[in-house]
């Protein structure tokens, strides 16, 4: 028995959501571009809208004056065109008067600088006065429309980021400091403050870090709980906005757009803890300097994790139909793209494909970003006919609402260990991209075609076969032990160099590397290497359990490592330390323990987990036969299979597959039953389909 899909987000969305941002309060001086716009989204197939974003002077133009009638009018409007409505809260950008009388509310940065009124995202997200005056809008809000029709969905400010110095935050910070902590000594003892004699007797002593012009903030673990911090409060902030809208308007769930940034600063599984359902703003660099299969790759990595969020369908909430206007340069995307990079969300579990923005503004930062309608005002353009197109393959795709994705593989992605492992001093100053290794492993398990689930520190891991945790830098021993047990109950880990070297606090594991992992991964490590410019290879053992027969380059970073316990699959090839081992498996109850002790390139990842899948008969989403560049993910509803075959080249590509079931290709107009081969043009997709039940 299939599971059922998941239930849509709100009882009158039974579709796949398609729209974008909608700025009518930049036209209401203009009311026949709106008596356009009613005309023109259902052309574009467009069904939703998001709305108010960065409407709040237009919603309060002094302090306690609503004007909500515009909106209610524009919502009136848009529910009679059948178009619903994501309702923003406003809290991304304040009115000037609110700037004016409480300057409290303006951010200060890390210089201790107060920024001036001028630009968006700039709150400080702890001034009770700003929560308060949030509150008291959205409130407004929620009472105006907790009827109104359209209405489906509320989207939590905008790309929630960045941090605030002021006096407000820092007794925060010290507050949530005295919470993690309790007592000074204790601060200074997790602190490591005796270093360079920066103890601390009183509180009032300890503040966000600063960027001192030597460039050097000597406590490692303060920078990393400034983060914490950062995080936490932002989270915070969200709960106070959400506050009102959950008395008010219960029956209405709650989002928010995240964004690749954004993400880099905020705990994912935190923020998606307050959410019904999580939102991401996708903005791929398509033709640029790097490949288009690396950037849908990354892309992909990115889906799969908001999906992993909440282990439901997400929203795409934004992406760029055309270009964006801030990208180095702005590159019109290639024909089919702008479908493909739209429907590649889908694939991952979007349940919707939504743009910045419907209509060009007239003026102003963003008046040259890509939208639905260009300042020509028509419907005769190139992008305006690529989203009637790709708004009609989501009617088409309509069995694949609320599918679900079947991982056997899970990555495992925790943002304090990655602010953790980006504030350490060494081995390469500049950092040793654990977010990139990430997906640099991912890579290979989606030229494989086999799907995975990003997981977090709470997500249950039994149900998973392989997991990976590379550069797991910052290892509890609350973590060491889940991942111990998950061998030892049959599970294959795989870790890397730069594992096991810290606690929760920035201080290092006594005893020898990787600290609590030792006994799982069954070695010591005595030397992490950074040889940058000295090539090194990877030699695989003669006859090594996974098979794995070709020398591949090694670089970057070396661990020197001796094995107590594990088996050698792999060693060094040169240099001084040819012979060392740099590749093990270690036998854990039911399980193995890999660990990877050198950074190596696609090649290597490619023979590693091609070899560890078939020995644990992982299963590709289709059993099928395609060239590289092209993507295939399945997603499954209801006992029926949906499998969409995407590529990525500029050149068509054969994809041929040996289960006869999948006989339809969802987004073909005519055609008869497929016969296990089909091509696709450049930037071309399929969705392969089971067929319908009864
Ligand atoms: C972000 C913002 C939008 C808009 C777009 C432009 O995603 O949320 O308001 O500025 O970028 O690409
Ligand atoms: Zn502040």
């Amino acid at each position: 028995m299939k599971p059922l899909p998941h239930p849509t987000i709100h009882p009158s969305v039974q579709h796949f959501l398609h729209g974008g941002d909608y700025n009518p309060d930049q036209w209401l001086e203009m009311p026949e571009i709106i008596d356009q716009d009613m005309r023109l989204m259902p052309l574009a197939n467009v069904n939703v809208v998001s709305l108010g974003i960065f409407s709040w002077a237009m919603l309060e133009p002094a302090e306690g004056v609503y004007t909500l009638d515009w909106l209610a009018q524009i919502m009136d409007r848009l529910h009679q065109t059948g178009v619903q409505v994501v309702l923003a809260t406003p809290s991304g950008s304040k009115p000037a008067w609110l700037a004016q009388k409480y300057p409290e509310t303006l951010r200060v940065s890390n210089q201790r600088v107060r920024l001036r009124y001028g630009a968006r995202h700039n709150h400080c997200f702890t001034s009770p006065i700003y929560r308060a005056k949030v509150q008291a809008i959205n409130h407004q809000l929620a009472e105006r429309f907790k009827n109104h029709p359209a209405l489906v969905l509320w989207h939590i400010s905008n790309e929630m980021d960045g941090d605030c110095h002021c006096p407000l935050c820092q007794e925060a910070f010290r507050a949530w400091l005295k919470q993690r902590y309790g007592t000074l000594a204790e601060l200074n003892r997790k602190w490591y403050t005796t270093f360079w004699g920066h103890c601390f007797n009183d509180w009032e002593q300890v503040e966000s870090p600063h960027p001192f012009p030597s460039g050097l903030c000597s406590i490692i673990a303060h920078q990393v709980d400034w983060k914490r911090f950062v995080s936490d409060q932002t989270v915070s902030f969200l709960k106070d906005e959400i506050k009102p809208l959950r008395e008010i308007t219960p029956h209405v769930p709650i989002s928010t757009n995240l964004h690749p940034g954004g993400m880099n600063n905020l705990d994912g599984w935190k923020m998606a803890a307050e959410l019904d359902v999580v939102g991401w703003d996708s903005y791929p660099y398509w033709h640029h300097a790097t490949s288009d299969v690396a950037e849908a790759q990354q892309a992909a990595f990115y889906f799969d994790l908001n999906r992993g969020l909440k282990r439901q369908p997400f929203l795409l909430m934004e992406s760029a139909p055309g270009t964006a206007q801030w990208q180095p340069p702005n590159v019109y995307k290639f024909p089919g793209v702008n479908k493909l990079t739209s429907l590649q969300a889908v694939a991952h579990g979007s349940d919707s494909v939504m743009y910045f923005q419907w209509r060009k503004g007239r003026g102003s930062y963003e008046q040259f970003h890509g939208a639905v309608v260009d300042h020509c005002g028509h419907e005769h353009t190139l992008v305006f006919r690529d989203v009637a197109d790709t708004g009609k393959a989501l009617q088409d795709l309509l069995p694949v609402l609320g599918a679900h994705t079947a991982a056997k593989v899970a990555i495992y992605w925790d943002w304090n260990n990655l602010w953790t492992e980006e504030t350490a001093a060494g081995p390469i100053q500049g950092g040793q991209q654990a977010r990139q290794t990430a997906i640099n492993h991912y890579r290979a398990f989606w030229n494989l075609g086999i799907p995975v689930d990003l997981v977090g520190p709470h997500t249950p891991l039994d149900g998973y076969t392989l997991l990976l945790a590379p550069m797991l830098y910052m290892t509890t021993p609350e973590v060491a032990e889940r991942f111990h047990r998950f061998v030892e109950a049959g599970g294959s880990l795989v870790t890397t160099y730069w594992s096991g070297i810290v606690d929760d606090n920035s201080l290092c594991h006594l005893g020898g590397f990787p600290g609590p992992l030792r006994a799982t991964l069954g070695l010591w490590v005595e030397m992490t290497d950074a040889p940058i410019h000295v090539a090194n290879t990877l030699v695989p053992a003669k006859d090594n359990a996974l098979g794995l027969n070709a020398t591949r380059a090694a670089h970057t970073i070396c661990d020197l490592l001796h094995v107590e316990g594990a088996q050698v699959l792999a060693s060094y090839g040169q240099n001084w330390y040819a012979g060392w081992p740099c590749l093990t498996c270690h036998d854990v109850g039911q399980g193995q323990a890999y660990y990877l002790g050198t950074r190596t390139d696609g090649d290597f990842l490619a023979d590693f987990y091609g070899a560890l899948s078939r020995k644990l008969g992982l299963r590709r989403d289709l059993d099928g036969q395609w060239p590289e560049g092209v993507s295939v993910r399945k997603r499954s509803a209801e006992g029926r299979d949906f499998v969409f075959l995407m590529n990525f080249n500029n050149a068509p590509a054969v994809v041929t597959w040996q289960e006869p079931a999948l006989q339809v290709n969802l987004l073909a107009a005519a055609g008869g039953p497929l016969k296990g081969r089909i091509e696709l043009p450049a930037y071309g997709m399929a969705v392969l389909a089971t067929a319908a039940k009864g």
